[in-house]
């Protein structure tokens, strides 16, 4: 296996929230490798439910940087990736999987009967574990043990679990842009409603997050990496 521990560690250290970007394009074969890469993020039982909405055009640009909140880094950015999520995307997958794993020349009989099994159980998940009427079990249930908070159960905690999923490739992403020296800023300072309008997005669907894509201006604003330090944030057992 190649050893790429310094081209990670590189493009880990290079990559910071950007608020200010130059006035220059991304070529767009290099937006469409990170979004490729983006989609290699893992997902919970590779169910992907969620989609990313690359914002290129200048009008939709510049009124997606008026929906977040008129940030600096939105005002400036060259292109937008905006991760949207749900339930239903994820169930749309479940099917898609479900074909796939049964038109397959390569599967053995076990793997397939696995991946029926294991796509079978998020479908129901995914399906009428999604509805509202189990919501006031998961209220009761993690009032009762609050580490049961994050079931994907009911329709709040089902989308918690779909935009839990996008940041991985949210992640994901910020990462291949850095490694090809693209800059960006996550962002969850935006109006939900207006971005969900403006893209059209279905009902039920939530965004964990829309990342402003860029080169980083001279001018632009970057401070000393602060973080807490390894004894606090890691506890070894
Ligand atoms: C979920 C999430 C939401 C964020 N929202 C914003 C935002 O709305 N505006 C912004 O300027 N930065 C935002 N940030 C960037 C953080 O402020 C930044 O990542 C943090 O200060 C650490 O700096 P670094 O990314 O340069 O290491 C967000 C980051 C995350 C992970």
């Amino acid at each position: 296996m190649l050893h790429s521990w310094d081209a990670f560690q590189a493009a880990n250290r290079f990559r910071r929230a950007i608020r200010k970007f130059q006035f220059r394009s991304i070529p767009e074969g290099d937006v469409r490798a990170l979004l490729a890469e983006a989609t290699f993020a893992p997902s919970s039982g590779n169910m992907q439910p969620y989609q990313l909405h690359w914002v290129r055009t200048p009008a939709l640009k510049a009124s997606l940087a008026q929906a977040c909140n008129g940030q600096k880094a939105a005002a400036s950015a060259a292109d937008f990736v905006v991760f949207a999520a749900s339930p239903a995307i994820g169930r749309r997958t479940a099917e898609a999987q479900l074909d796939h794993v049964e038109k397959s020349t390569v599967l053995g009989p076990e793997s397939k009967a696995y991946y029926r099994k294991q796509i079978g159980k998020f479908q129901r998940v995914l399906g009428t574990g999604s509805s509202v009427f189990w919501s006031p079990f998961l209220m009761l249930a993690a009032w009762i043990r609050p580490t049961l908070s994050l079931l994907p159960v009911g329709h709040l905690g089902s989308r918690q679990w779909a935009a839990r999923n996008a940041i991985f490739a949210a992640q994901t992403l910020m990462l291949a842009a850095a490694a090809k020296g693209i800059d960006s800023c996550p962002m969850e300072g935006f109006s939900a409603s207006q971005v969900s309008k403006l893209l059209g997005l279905p009902r039920g669907t939530v965004i964990p997050l829309v990342v402003a894509l860029g080169y980083r201006a001279d001018d632009a604003r970057i401070e000393e990496r602060w973080r807490l330090p390894l004894s606090e944030s890691v506890v070894s057992h």
